[in-house]
């Protein structure tokens, strides 16, 4: 989550409460047409499926309970067809699926965030016909049958901003979430149809959400138009956000596919068929949008919003393909355009043999023709760092420094390690599987073993013997619930792990996990050296109370094949959430006396530890040591001290898609005595109580995990967490990366003179390191190579935050 979350909920929470008095509440904000350019005709590309199997998700026993809620008969699956909703191409459902997703008193209006109510709304094969938005509440997940698509389809008379509504607009510039704390969503597997209305008008999904949040395998039809008819309909809307992940949609027709604003965010497998324009990036921080499709449009990526003075901070397009589109990026960057790292672009391996302009000013000037790939074009920024001889008084020594420039040019690509590739050359990447074809008999559930999940019961025996029992041609199905384990758990490694809106595996300290200076695995995945499959999804890991010796997630495990060792929507979640016991009721934060770390609201001292060994492929992934109270009604910050967010001592290949980790105290991301990684969008926030106590406490740098030991920090603002740490590794590849120092000690004071903290990436005795589309926000120094600063953000200024095409270290 960004700045001011909290302070601006409260603020939107208290005039929500006067709105509801004053009967305002159901009003709905106006959706924003857009001009639209000259249009290129193409043909719709349809969906074919339809395998006639029965979804398993769709039969699977449900038994899955909050465990510390306040409802016992909560009901957390809902097919919406028990509802009244009737799928017939003919009936107004739009009633019965909002009643389908409001029912039990789940956190909508007024509520801004809640993890007790969390609810499925399953649609079963048909065309659900709408004429008004459906309300997605918070903690919601929409999916459809993954074997044969339900439609969502809008009336000729449908009203409002989208079918699919994730944040309720309100009068006055509000809504009911706070945009970049709408938390823990998904939708999957369906049409959206707006073809029945008129093209001036319309939207399929308005998605305005922040960390864990997903779309995935979705097909949006608009209107196809023809040149300059004025379709103003569009895939997705998102004004803005804190994101986010999406994958494996297409959007055919319409004026705009995708209406994009947000802090950051990863897309990938993105197809647009015949849009006038594919993407109209309305504002960012960093976007990368790996493998994009585009087809027969007339505009592929737009990113002239401001004109000179360019709203979208920095984007990455890498490994993407333009089929017959006359644009392929429109930029408004020059020699003379503000902010000077406003609009940093970085295209990477991407297929512009059919486009006749790769990238262009609005006004036709061709920067970079089309009819070939672009193997690196670089806009913005850009740093290279070298070793030389510097003297020091009558010293002479080798020293780090680097070459800077602002340019607009195509490059030399970077070497891009084999094993992060496919044959084909582009960076491996693999859609979260859904099983679709496993008949529901595949399926063991974890209550059905035996294990409680009630939150409180020791499951740590259960767990292991569960494990232990799944079958390779078997998966694992963690219903909803709360499993609390006591030991370290050997997750097998060969096994298949499907979450209930994301259970949660609770780690408890009785004994095993109180030595911070001696941590012990809590779920650890294979043994050194083993090679196998595991595949994760939707699952939560938290503590039950602090457990400084806990090492929360080891993963020791190599995949069979590139992506066989693999997490999709596996999140972290430190503290902030009933059932933590670190929650506002006891970590609120104190800053206005000087403290060290309250040792009743300590976390783990490292939230994933990738081991030499290991090799792993995640995707939207969220490591958040809490900031802020979810549940307790008082939503108050807090401060929780955890030690480390992920270490990575892989020898490769790992990939990173789409993750973030926030507010750990020495680190939130580590490389050490690593190689070959690659990286998609990485997020992070440095602890919002630092300096008061600072990155030191609670937790001593500890050799044996390299930690940093700060012993080249002179001031207090020195001591602060690193966003991004390379230690002793090579051949690291970033794109993008916005790394975050918001406060010190709750003190945003220092946002004026964009100092919170000194350093934020460094990188130490390590080489082959290229971070592209690197912002960081408020840190004097951007990058430290062998502790000496060579990147002053002052140089790279951008609207929110500063900004480097590439920093590179060969
Ligand atoms: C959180 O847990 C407490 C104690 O179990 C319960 O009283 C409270 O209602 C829960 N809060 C929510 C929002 O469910
Ligand atoms: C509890 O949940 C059930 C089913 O979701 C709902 O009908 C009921 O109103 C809820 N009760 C309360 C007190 O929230
Ligand atoms: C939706 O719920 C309301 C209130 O319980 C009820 O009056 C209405 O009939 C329901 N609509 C449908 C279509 O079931
Ligand atoms: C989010 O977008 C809306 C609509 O454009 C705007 O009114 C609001 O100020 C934005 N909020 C933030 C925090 O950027
Ligand atoms: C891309 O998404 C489509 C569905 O939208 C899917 O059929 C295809 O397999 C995906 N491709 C990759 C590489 O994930
Ligand atoms: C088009 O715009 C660019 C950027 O503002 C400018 O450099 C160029 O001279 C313009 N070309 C023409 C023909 O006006
Ligand atoms: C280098 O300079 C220092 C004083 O600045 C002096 O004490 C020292 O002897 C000099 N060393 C050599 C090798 O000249
Ligand atoms: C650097 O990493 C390599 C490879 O993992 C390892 O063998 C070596 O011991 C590390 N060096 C240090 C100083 O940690």
């Amino acid at each position: 989550m960004a700045h001011s979350r909290v302070l601006t909920s409260l603020i939107a929470f208290s005039l929500l409460l006067l709105l509801m008095l004053s009967g305002f509440a159901t009003a709905e904000a106006d959706y924003n047409d857009k001009h639209v350019p000259a249009f290129t005709h193409g043909h719709e590309k349809r969906a074919n499926y339809g395998s006639g199997a029965p979804y398993w998700m769709s039969q699977i026993k449900r038994q899955g309970k909050v465990a510390y809620g306040a409802n016992s008969s909560y009901i957390l699956w809902r097919n919406v067809r028990d509802y009244g909703a009737k799928g017939d191409g003919i009936t107004d459902d739009t009633d019965a699926i909002n009643n389908a997703t409001a029912d039990g008193f789940r956190c909508g209006l007024g509520c801004d965030s809640s993890t007790t109510t969390p609810a499925i709304i399953y649609f079963p094969p048909g065309t659900y016909m709408v004429s008004a938005p459906l309300i997605m509440y918070y903690y919601t997940q929409f999916i459809g049958d993954a074997n044969d698509l339900p439609t969502l389809k809008a009336f000729a008379n449908f009203q409002g901003i989208g079918v699919l509504d994730s944040d309720k607009y309100l009068p006055f510039g509000f809504s009911w979430y706070t945009n970049q704390n709408n938390f823990y969503r998904q939708v999957r597997n369906l049409v959206i149809d707006i073809t029945s209305l008129p093209k001036g008008r319309g939207a399929c999904i308005h998605w305005q959400v922040a960390q864990a949040t997903s779309l995935q395998n979705i097909v949006m039809n608009m209107v196809q138009g023809t040149p300059g008819d004025g379709n103003a309909q569009q895939g997705i809307f998102m004004d803005n956000g804190s994101g986010g992940w999406m994958e494996d949609l297409i959007f055919n027709g319409g004026g705009i596919g995708f209406f994009s604003g947000n802090q950051q965010f990863t897309s990938r497998n993105l197809t647009f068929n015949g849009c006038e324009t594919a993407i109209y990036q309305n504002w960012d921080w960093i976007w990368n949008y790996k493998s994009l499709t585009i087809n027969n449009c007339n505009i592929g990526l737009d990113m002239t919003q401001g004109g000179s003075v360019i709203t979208t901070g920095s984007i990455v397009v890498q490994d993407g393909v333009f089929n017959n589109v006359n644009t392929g990026i429109l930029t408004t960057f020059s020699s003379n355009s503000t902010p000077v790292a406003g609009g940093t672009l970085v295209v990477d391996n991407v297929d512009f043999t059919g486009t006749k302009n790769a990238i262009a000013y609005p006004n036709g000037t061709v920067i970079q023709p089309g009819g070939s790939v672009v193997s690196s074009f670089l806009q913005g920024r850009v740093y290279t760092a070298y070793e030389a001889q510097q003297q020091f008084g009558n010293l002479t020594c080798w020293e780090p420094t680097a070459n800077s420039a602002r340019i607009q040019q195509s490059v030399s690509p970077p070497p891009k390690s084999q094993s992060l590739l496919t044959a084909s050359g582009t960076i491996y990447e693999r859609s979260k599987p859904q099983y679709e074809g496993m008949p529901v008999a595949s399926f063991i559930s974890i209550l059905d073993y035996g294990c409680k999940g009630d939150g409180v019961s020791d499951d740590t025996a259960c767990v292991q013997a569960y494990f232990d029992s799944i079958a390779t041609n078997q998966i694992a199905y963690i219903d909803h619930g709360a499993y609390v384990v006591t030991k370290t758990v050997q997750v097998p490694k060969n096994i298949r792990m499907v979450g209930e809106i994301w259970p949660l595996f609770m780690i408890q300290d009785i004994g095993l996990w109180s030595d911070k200076s001696n941590p012990k695995p809590a779920f650890r995945v294979g043994n050194p050296g083993d090679v196998g499959t595991v595949e994760m999804q939707d699952i939560v890991f938290e503590t039950r109370g602090p457990a400084p010796g806990a090492i929360m997630v080891e993963w020791n495990l190599a995949g069979s094949t590139p992506g066989a060792a693999a997490m999709w929507d596996v999140h972290w979640r430190i503290g902030g959430t009933n059932g933590t016991l670190l929650q506002s009721d006891r970590c609120s934060k104190t800053p206005t006396v000087a403290h060290t770390a309250n040792t009743a609201c300590i976390g783990a001292f490292l939230l994933l530890h990738v081991t030499h060994s290991g090799s792993v492929y995640m995707a939207n992934n969220w490591g958040w040591v809490a900031d802020h109270e979810l549940d307790l009604t008082d939503h108050n910050q807090i401060d929780i001290y955890n030690g480390r967010g992920v270490l990575i001592e892989s020898q490769g290949p790992v990939w990173l898609y789409g993750t973030s980790f926030e507010h750990s105290m020495l680190y939130n991301y580590q490389i050490a005595n690593a190689k070959e990684i690659y990286m998609g969008i990485i997020q992070s926030e440095t602890a919002y109580m630092q300096d008061d106590p600072n990155a030191l406490t609670p937790f001593p740098p500890n050799a044996a995990y390299s930690d940093p030991t700060f012993s080249n920090c002179f001031i207090a603002t020195c001591y602060k967490t690193y966003g991004l740490r390379i230690f002793n590794s090579t051949y690291i590849f970033n794109y993008g990366a916005g790394l975050y120092s918001f406060f010190n000690n709750y003190d945003q004071g220092c946002l004026l003179t964009e100092s919170c903290q000194e350093n934020m990436v460094a990188v130490v005795e390590s080489e082959g390191i290229y971070l592209y589309a690197l912002t960081t926000k408020a840190s004097t120094n951007q990058v430290t190579v062998d502790d000496v600063a060579i990147v002053p953000e002052a140089a790279n200024v951008n609207g929110f935050g500063q900004t480097l095409a590439v920093f590179e270290y060969p």
